[in-house]
């Protein structure tokens, strides 16, 4: 065997090594999310369903979510029906999984992001219902002061 294939080999057993690791990078790792909403509420059931598509793992507490936020310092104008924990950020409302992720990603120093109201056509408002409607929504970024700037926009 000369030098060159001894290298291929090698090469090739370095990318048979990489490759699970490069997919584990690649696809978002399993979160632990937590998620306070009223128990009889539909389209909070549907986000969480969202949530775990994406793969979250979520735990849903039934206590409705207006204590929960004010506990977490998110203002009550920027509320939604359900409030959820993930890495140390509160995630108010019908919150894209896309949003999430990249903030969990970026890390930046925030509250963490929110939908504001209950907009048709995001994620847990999008069931057969609303007849592929669609609003125009903004995902919020939300400072520890309690500012906003526009995270993300749906159109
Ligand atoms: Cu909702
Ligand atoms: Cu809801």
């Amino acid at each position: 065997m000369n030098t060159t294939a001894v290298n291929t080999r090698r090469f090739w057993l370095m990318g048979a090594l990489m490759l699970p690791l490069a997919g584990m990078a690649a696809s978002p790792q399993t979160m632990h999310m937590d998620v306070w909403k009223a128990p009889s509420c539909g389209c909070c059931k549907d986000w969480v369903a969202a949530m775990e598509k994406a793969g979250f793992s979520v735990r849903v507490s039934d206590t409705g979510n207006t204590g929960v936020r004010a506990q977490m310092g998110l203002p009550a104008q920027l509320g939604s029906c359900h409030t959820a924990r993930v890495g140390g950020y509160v995630v108010e409302g019908h919150v894209p999984a896309s949003d999430i992720q990249r903030l969990l990603r970026e890390k930046p120093d925030a509250l963490g992001l929110t939908v504001p109201g209950m907009k048709v056509g995001s994620p847990g408002m999008d069931g057969p219902a609303y007849k592929g409607r669609k609003d125009p929504y903004e995902v919020l970024l939300v400072r520890r002061d309690g500012s906003t700037s526009v995270y993300q926009k749906y159109a």
